[in-house]
C-alpha cells in the first residue's frame, strides 16, 4: 500500500480537459480561466472580488501591503496573529515591515481565543488575523466584537479552511480581506497559488496593483495585454498605462494553467467537501471510545468543518506520549506532522526569545499534538487501515 500522506492533489478528467484548453489556447499569462477562477471562488465564499496570486503566504504580504497604504500604518504597527499556525502567517506581517503579537489559543479548537486578544491590545494595534487552522473556523462574533470595539481591521488567513462555515456563513466573509492558499494538499489546489478576497474596491484595486508591479491600470484588459480590445485609458499620458507604475509592486501572479486547475477544482467542490467530511465522522466514530486519552475535533453544531487534516491531542491521562504513538503510525507507512509549531521555531527564538512559556495552551498543543491526513484523494482501504492501525496501536496502550 502507498504511504497515507497528509494530502493528495486529486487531479480529474475535468482538470486536465481546462489545463489542455489553456495549453491550446496558447495562453499562459492571466486570462479568462483566472479571471473565472477568482470570481467564483470569491462568490463561494460570499465577497465580491477575487484576486489570484502566487502562494498564500504573497495573499497575505499583499494584504498587509493594502491596508498599510489605505490606513497609513508604519513600521510600529502591530498585528495581533495566533501562536499556533503556519510560520507564514506571522512572516508575511515581518515581510509587509509590520510586528506580529501573538495571542494565546484555544485548547480545544486550537484557533485564536478571543478571550486572550484584548490583553495584547495597544495603540499601535491595527489587525488581527484569525486563522480558522485545520478547517475549522475561529469564534467570528467575539473576534468581530473586539475588532470593532478597538477599531482593527480583520484579515482572515483562510488557508486550512477553503470553504467551511460559521454560522451559516463562509469563511472569508467576515474579514475586510481573506486569504487562501491553493499550494499541494490543500482542499483545493492548484498546484502553487493563493487567493485573496474582498469586498471592497479599493482594496481589490491596489492589491492587483501590487501583485503586478505597481502598475497603475489593473484593468482586465491590461493585466491580460489583450490582442482583442485596449484599455479605453492606456493612451494619452505621459507613459502608456499599461506600463506605468504608481507604487512599489511585486511580481507575484499566476498564469492561466493554474487558473485552469482551480476553476475545475471548485467545480468539484460539493464532492471533495463530502467526502472528506464522511472520511473524518468515520475516524472520529472509530476513535470516540478512546476520548479519554485523546482529544479529537470538537466543535458546536454552528460550525462546518472542512478537515483539511484531522488533528490529535494526547491528553495527560494516556499512559503513552505523542511521540510513541507518531513513531508507531510512521513505522506503519502513515505520514504524521506536528501542529503548527510556531513560537519554538529557531528564528522565532532569536527574533522574540523564549515566549513559549507565556502562550500555555500553545505549548500544550505543540509538545502532544499531531496531524494526520484525512483527504478525498484515500481510497475506502486505505481509511480502512489508517482507522485500523490507529486502533491498534490505542488498543495495545490503552490502560483503563
Ligand atoms: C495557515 C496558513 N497560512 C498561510 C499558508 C501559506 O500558504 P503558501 O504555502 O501557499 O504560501 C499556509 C500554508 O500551508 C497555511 O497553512
Amino acid at each position: 500500500m502507498n504511504k497515507i500522506g497528509v494530502g493528495y492533489a486529486s487531479i480529474k478528467q475535468l482538470e486536465k480537459t481546462y489545463v489542455m484548453d489553456a495549453l491550446e489556447n496558447e495562453r499562459l499569462s492571466p486570462g479568462k480561466y483566472v479571471f473565472k477562477f477568482e470570481k467564483e471562488f470569491a462568490e463561494m465564499h460570499g465577497q465580491k472580488y477575487g484576486i489570484m496570486c502566487s502562494s498564500g503566504t504573497c495573499a497575505l504580504h499583499i494584504s498587509l501591503e493594502v491596508l498599510k497604504e489605505t490606513e497609513n500604518w508604519n513600521e510600529n504597527s502591530e498585528i495581533l496573529v495566533p501562536a499556533i499556525t503556519f510560520i507564514a502567517t506571522a512572516n508575511s506581517c515581518l515581510h509587509a515591515g509590520l510586528k506580529p503579537v501573538f495571542v494565546d489559543v484555544d485548547k480545544l479548537t486550537y484557533n485564536i481565543n478571543p478571550s486572550e486578544i484584548e490583553k495584547h491590545i495597544s495603540g499601535n494595534t491595527k489587525a488581527i488575523i484569525p486563522v480558522h487552522v485545520f478547517g475549522q473556523p475561529c469564534e467570528m462574533d467575539a473576534i468581530i466584537e473586539i475588532a470593532s470595539k478597538y477599531n482593527l481591521k480583520i484579515i482572515e488567513d483562510c488557508a486550512e479552511s477553503h470553504f467551511a462555515k460559521y454560522k451559516g456563513k463562509t469563511v472569508g466573509s467576515f474579514g475586510d480581506m481573506a486569504c487562501f492558499s491553493t499550494y499541494v494538499a490543500h482542499t483545493i489546489t492548484t498546484g502553487v497559488g493563493g487567493i485573496i478576497i474582498t469586498g471592497n474596491k479599493e482594496y481589490m484595486e491596489i492589491a492587483r496593483s501590487l501583485i503586478a508591479h505597481g502598475r497603475a491600470c489593473t484593468c482586465e484588459t491590461c493585466i491580460a495585454s489583450s490582442q482583442d480590445s485596449v484599455c479605453p485609458k492606456r493612451m494619452g499620458t505621459e507613459i502608456d498605462r499599461r506600463f506605468m507604475f504608481v507604487r512599489i509592486g511585486y511580481s507575484c501572479r499566476v498564469g492561466e494553467m493554474e487558473g485552469a486547475l482551480g476553476l475545475a477544482q471548485i467545480q468539484r467542490a460539493g464532492e471533495i467537501m463530502r467526502i472528506r467530511n464522511a472520511n473524518a465522522h468515520k475516524l472520529t466514530e472509530a476513535l470516540s471510545e478512546f476520548e479519554d486519552i485523546i482529544q479529537l475535533p470538537k466543535y458546536p453544531d454552528y460550525i462546518e468543518h472542512t478537515y483539511m487534516m484531522y488533528p490529535i491531542v494526547i491528553k495527560e491521562t494516556a499512559s503513552f506520549t505523542r511521540d510513541e504513538f507518531v513513531r508507531y503510525l510512521e513505522s506503519n507507512n502513515i505520514e504524521t506532522r506536528p501542529m503548527l509549531p510556531l513560537l519554538n521555531q529557531p528564528i522565532y527564538r532569536k527574533l522574540f526569545g523564549n515566549i513559549e512559556d507565556n502562550y500555555p495552551a500553545a505549548k500544550w498543543i505543540n509538545n502532544h499534538g499531531f496531524y494526520v491526513g484525512i483527504h478525498h484523494g484515500l481510497s475506502e482501504e486505505e481509511l480502512e487501515y489508517l482507522i485500523k492501525t490507529m486502533r491498534e496501536f490505542l488498543l495495545k496502550r490503552y490502560l483503563r
